[in-house]
C-alpha cells in the first residue's frame, strides 16, 4: 500500500500497542511507532512486522512535548495505546491533540477501559478525563474501552510468587481479552467514518478471580488460593461487575488459551 499515510501507534512499544503495531502492519498499513525511547535492533520484529513493510518509529514524549510534532507529521490517523499510569495522562493527551490538530486533523482512536465512570479509582477517573479530552478536541474521534487484558490479570496471581499463599478478591470478576482481539477491533474501527463512543469490548468468558488465580497458581506449578473479601468502594464496584461488559464478548482468545501460550500446554511442560 505505498501512498497511503501512515497510522501513528503513540504507546507502540507497550503491550497493547504491539499487538496493534502488528495489526496494522499485516494489513500492508504503514505504521509508525512514537516512543520516548530510540528504535533498538530486533523491534520490528517484536512485534512481528513484516520486514517488506518497513516500520517508521519517531522517539517523542507525551509529557514534555519534544518530537510530538514532527511524530505527526504526514499522518493519516492516530492510534492512542500510549499510558503513563497516572495523572499524568490528561498532560500526554492534552499534548497529543493539540500537536495533531495543528498537524493536519487527522482521526484520533483513543483506548480506554470499560468501568472508567462506574470503578471509583483514581487512575480510572483520570482514563475518564483523557476521554473527554479526546471529545473536546475538535479532532474526527473514536473511543474503544476494552476490559482488562490477559496479562494484567494475570499479574494479580504472578506478582505473589514470592508469598507462600496467594489472595484474590472474592466476588470480583473480570472478563479479559487478548490484546490481539483489542487490537483488531482498532484495525475494524480505522476503516469506518470516526465514531464517538463505540461499544464496550471484552472478552469471551466472565470468571471469578478466584478461579483465575487458581487456574494460573495452577500453570505455576501449584500453591494455595485464599479468597478475600476486600472492603471498600472500589471493590464494591468491581463486585458489582463495573469493570465488564458482558454484553459485548468480542474476545475470542479464552484465558486458558492465553495460559496454554505463555506456559505451555498442560502436560508438555
Ligand atoms: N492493561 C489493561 O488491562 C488495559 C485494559 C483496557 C484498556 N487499557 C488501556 O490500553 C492502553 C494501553 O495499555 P497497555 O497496558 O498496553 O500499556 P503499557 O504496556 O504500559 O504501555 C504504555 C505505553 O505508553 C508509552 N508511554 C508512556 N509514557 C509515555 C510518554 N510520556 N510519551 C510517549 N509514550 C509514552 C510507553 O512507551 P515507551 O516506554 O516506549 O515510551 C508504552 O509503550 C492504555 O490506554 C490503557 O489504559 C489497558
Amino acid at each position: 500500500m505505498s501512498g497511503t499515510a501512515p497510522v501513528l501507534v503513540t504507546g507502540g512499544t507497550g503491550t497493547l500497542g504491539r499487538a496493534v503495531v502488528h495489526a496494522f502492519s499485516e494489513q500492508g498499513r504503514p505504521v509508525r511507532v512514537l516512543s520516548r525511547r530510540a528504535c533498538k535492533v530486533g523491534d520490528a520484529q517484536a512485534t512481528g512486522v513484516d520486514s517488506g513493510n518497513d516500520l517508521q518509529w519517531a522517539t517523542g514524549n507525551l509529557v514534555t512535548g519534544e518530537g510530538v510534532s514532527a511524530a505527526l507529521d504526514g499522518v493519516g490517523l492516530i492510534v492512542n495505546c500510549a499510558t503513563t499510569l497516572g495523572r499524568r495522562d490528561l498532560r500526554a493527551t492534552r499534548c497529543l491533540v493539540e500537536a495533531a490538530r495543528r498537524g493536519g486533523a487527522p482521526p484520533l482512536i483513543h483506548v480506554s477501559i470499560v468501568g472508567v465512570d462506574r470503578v471509583p479509582l483514581g487512575y480510572y477517573r483520570t482514563k475518564a478525563e483523557t476521554e473527554r479530552i479526546v471529545q473536546d478536541s475538535g479532532l474526527p474521534w473514536t473511543v474503544q474501552r476494552a476490559t482488562q487484558f490477559h496479562d494484567l490479570v494475570a499479574q494479580i496471581t504472578t506478582m505473589q510468587r514470592r508469598v507462600p499463599l496467594t489472595f484474590a478478591p472474592s466476588g470480583v470478576r473480570f472478563q479479559p481479552i487478548d490484546v490481539r482481539d483489542v487490537a483488531l477491533r482498532l484495525v475494524e474501527l480505522a476503516a469506518r467514518e470516526p465514531s464517538g463512543h463505540v461499544d464496550d469490548i471484552g472478552g469471551p468468558e466472565v470468571l471469578g478471580a478466584v478461579d483465575i488465580a487458581q487456574r494460573t497458581l495452577r500453570r505455576e506449578g501449584g500453591g494455595r488460593v485464599v479468597p478475600v473479601r476486600v472492603p471498600g468502594r472500589i471493590f464494591r464496584a468491581y463486585r458489582a461487575g463495573g469493570n465488564l461488559a458482558p454484553q459485548h464478548r468480542y474476545g475470542r482468545r479464552t484465558y486458558d488459551a492465553y495460559l496454554d501460550e505463555r506456559f505451555g500446554l498442560p502436560g508438555h511442560g
